[in-house]
């Protein structure tokens, strides 16, 4: 239990080292004052203690919660907004359905975060779409299985998995569950980082669930990641196998989980008045890093009491296996395992031809997960783009495309539209 803590300071010291200073400059012209009241938190501390289904029903939308478990035992929480609450607000079964999934270390939370005005979770459902918000495994709201503890002291199984398996067995669970759940036949798909790394994951991996999927959006797609700037996954960039090694012998599968302690100093630190919160924001944005003017801090305690919300280190490491790589690669296990496993020396890649169906890719110019050059040789690798979109504000950085303020104008809308045309079709 020390060694773990100890492991997980190192490595939010690393980030919190990447990041730059705090600048608070935030203004927004409002217009209707009583219609920006119910579109924005109207009490951070209570926000910040309710969870992803408590903060839904609190701002009055329609929430179910399902169960899906996938083939190989893990059961995840879907959360779902199946209409608006000021627009679109009957019932219909034709509506289009999107699946919207999280990054790395973050819940269905992400979506909706900032409110009414700004989360995607609720733009989407007022634009009249069936909204899924999907939670992958490992999260708090997905850390189940048939068989396996993830709190197990004894065996680190619940966690040996990375964003492959996300992409293999979530992904095509959840899909299929949404899928028949609404007697439908395809979806449309919205990934955040992580949540398109395991799309594409799918794609190639299992092609016939392109068929499933009218079109895909990725926002700030983290698949080709040779020019990636981020200090902490550089540093686990060349010690992967033997990382692997050591995080197995010392039982460490879990990355940073989402504790009660950590949520208290969380809230504690973060808020308005605390001194602390340029350094929260660092801390707690360790994987998207980098503050951005197009961070309300005032929302800030929301964010960081559901965030980390947990993943496994083989994710991280996963990740640093990228780096400086012009290949969208399997897990390397090390010589020995990958012979075992894949029959050669150096893990294969993923094959992005086989991803057939429609897809869309939205990168901020600052984003130092994302570079320009990796977004474009991802484009000149898959078979069937949409479009490729710059989102037009040059500081536009990675985690603006969750909390930025004006997300919505700059990224959402212009996506929604494009979704609904190919929904006509
Ligand atoms: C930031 O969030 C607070 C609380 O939700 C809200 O009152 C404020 O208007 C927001 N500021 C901007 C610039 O959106």
């Amino acid at each position: 239990m020390l060694v773990r803590n100890v492991v997980c300071f190192l490595l939010v010291a690393l980030a919190v080292g990447s990041a730059t200073p705090n600048i608070f400059s935030l203004v927004k012209e409002v217009n209707d004052l009583a219609d920006f009241e119910s579109r924005v938190s109207n009490n951070i501390d209570e926000d910040a203690d309710l969870d992803v289904p408590e903060l839904i029903t609190k701002y009055k939308y329609p929430l179910e919660i399902h169960e899906v478990t996938t083939e190989d035992g893990y059961i995840l929480q879907l959360h779902r907004i199946p209409h608006g609450r000021d627009r679109h607000t009957a019932p219909r079964p034709d509506r289009p359905l999107a699946l919207v999934v999280h990054g790395l270390t973050l819940s269905s939370s992400v979506f909706i975060d900032t409110g009414p005005g700004n989360g995607l979770g609720y733009i989407l459902a007022e634009s009249g779409f069936d909204v899924w918000l999907a939670n992958t495994r490992g999260n708090m709201y997905s850390r189940r299985h048939r068989r396996l503890n993830p709190d197990s002291l004894l065996s680190n199984d619940y966690w040996d998995f990375s964003w492959e398996e996300v992409g293999t067995f979530d992904l095509p669970a959840t899909i299929d569950y949404i899928l028949k759940n609404t007697k439908r036949s395809r979806l449309h798909y919205i990934g955040y980082s992580q949540g398109t790394t395991a799309f594409f994951v799918m794609g190639a991996m299992k092609p016939e669930y392109n068929d499933k999927i009218i079109s895909s959006h990725h926002l700030a797609p983290t698949v080709i990641m040779e020019h990636t700037d981020n200090l902490l996954l550089k540093a686990l960039a060349p010690l992967t196998g033997s990382v692997s090694t050591i995080t197995s012998l010392l039982g460490i599968g879990e990355f940073i989980p989402n504790t009660e302690i950590l949520r208290m100093a969380g809230q504690a630190a973060c808020n308005d008045d605390a001194f602390t919160q340029p350094l929260c924001s660092n801390i707690f944005f360790l994987i998207g890093g980098w503050n951005s003017d197009q961070l309300n801090t005032t929302t800030l305690p929301i964010i960081v009491s559901h965030t980390p919300a947990g993943a496994s280190v083989k994710q991280v490491l996963h990740y640093g296996q990228e780096i400086g790589k012009p290949n969208f690669r399997r897990y390397d296990h090390g010589i020995i395992k990958n012979l075992l496993k894949y029959g050669s020396r150096i893990p294969p890649n993923y094959d992005l031809r086989k991803v057939t169906s429609r897809v869309y890719l939205y990168y901020g110019a600052n984003d130092p997960l994302v570079s320009v050059t990796d977004v474009f040789a991802l484009n000149d690798q898959l078979p069937n783009v949409g479009g490729m979109f710059r989102v037009p504000m040059d500081e536009f950085t990675h985690i603006d495309f969750a909390f930025g303020i004006n997300a919505p104008t700059l990224v959402y809308e212009p996506m929604i539209s494009r979704i609904l045309k190919e929904d006509a079709v």
